[in-house]
């Protein structure tokens, strides 16, 4: 049996996690990007929260998946061939990925996210049930740059996206973030999910469930800055607040706080008043037209396009 193998993908210019974290929490409002969502608590209360029957993206893209299993396979085999590495975008537990495994011929399954621990207990249960797949985990997080290592770059590649992860994105930086993904395909093509805009309760009962799961998901930020920055937040002193944006077409997290109190940290600290938000988390909603055309603005085209019956989620195969 192979192993997997991990390359860990520093990027020596950006900030470092401390600076920025740091950084949001002074500016006004203050902000804390959406990636320290996910620590290693905060990836498996992510998995509970698809599991949520009010969290309709992930069964509604599964389902997509399912119904149209045969047309998307012979799609990606017609624009990419066959034998080709599967790169997966935020892979976290990695099941998604391995639906398209089963559906077509891949050589080299490269799995790349940001939360590098996580993944590796993950691969490791991926190649025991794969045994003759080149596996390679990728400890990257390529919400401030996507470039492949070396070692699995120069080869036509499916980049795979799923789970409209570019919704966390605003248009800007997921405009940018496509250019780099068109580039990192190497001529081959990428098969991406985006969540579509729909009514509103819909969306808002998605990011608040009656469980509190999302809550949990977005205050475990805290407990995360708290070791990344020794800082004293006390999660009991904050609520979770999620609603709909209209003009932005986006639904936004924060973290409000319950009531007027200091936040400190070695190098700093930070007053907020009663009710002051720490804003965590946006989420956009798109038109299909809209993100047609920004694939298109991306350097994509030949766009196959997959949805559920309701139009709630697409699925879209873009060329490079
Ligand atoms: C990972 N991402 C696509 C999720 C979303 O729906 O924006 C993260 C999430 N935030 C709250 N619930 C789920």
């Amino acid at each position: 049996m192979r192993a997997p193998r991990f390359l860990e993908c520093p990027d020596y210019d950006a900030p470092s996690p401390a600076v920025e974290a740091t950084a949001g929490l002074a500016a006004t409002p203050a902000n804390v990007p959406s990636k320290f969502l996910y620590d290693d608590l905060g990836s498996k209360l992510f998995d509970a929260i698809t599991d949520l029957p009010e969290y309709y993206p992930t069964r509604t893209e599964a389902a997509i998946f399912s119904s149209h299993s045969g047309a998307i396979a012979q799609e990606i085999k017609a624009a990419v061939g066959r034998d080709v590495q599967l790169v997966d975008l935020g892979a976290g537990n990695c099941k998604k990925a391995e639906r398209l495994l089963a559906a077509f011929a891949v050589r080299r399954y490269v799995a790349v996210d940001i939360a590098a621990a996580y993944l590796r207990g993950t691969l490791e249960r991926l190649q025991r049930r794969h045994p003759q797949l080149d596996v390679v985990g990728v400890g990257l997080d390529f919400s401030s740059r996507l470039v492949l290592p070396a070692e699995v770059a120069g080869t036509s590649s499916l980049l795979f996206f799923p789970g409209s992860s570019i919704g966390n994105f605003a248009p800007e930086q997921a405009l940018h973030l496509l250019r780099q993904a068109h580039a990192a395909t190497y001529g081959g093509a990428l098969l991406i999910g985006v969540d579509l805009v729909k009514p509103i309760g819909l969306i808002e009962a998605a990011y608040d469930d009656p469980l509190g799961v999302t809550a949990a998901f977005n205050l475990n930020l805290l407990r995360h800055l708290n070791r990344l920055l020794g800082a004293d937040f006390d999660v009991r002193e904050w609520r979770h607040v999620a609603f709909f944006d209209v003009a932005a077409s986006r639904i936004e997290m924060h973290l409000e706080a319950r009531r007027a109190l200091t936040v400190h940290w070695p190098s700093g600290e930070r007053h907020f008043d009663a009710g002051e938000r720490i804003h965590t988390e946006n989420s956009y909603k798109w038109s299909h037209d809209g993100f047609g055309a920004l694939l298109r603005a991306a350097g994509f085209r030949d766009l196959r396009t997959w949805t559920d019956p309701r139009e709630w989620f697409a699925v879209v195969l873009a060329r490079a």
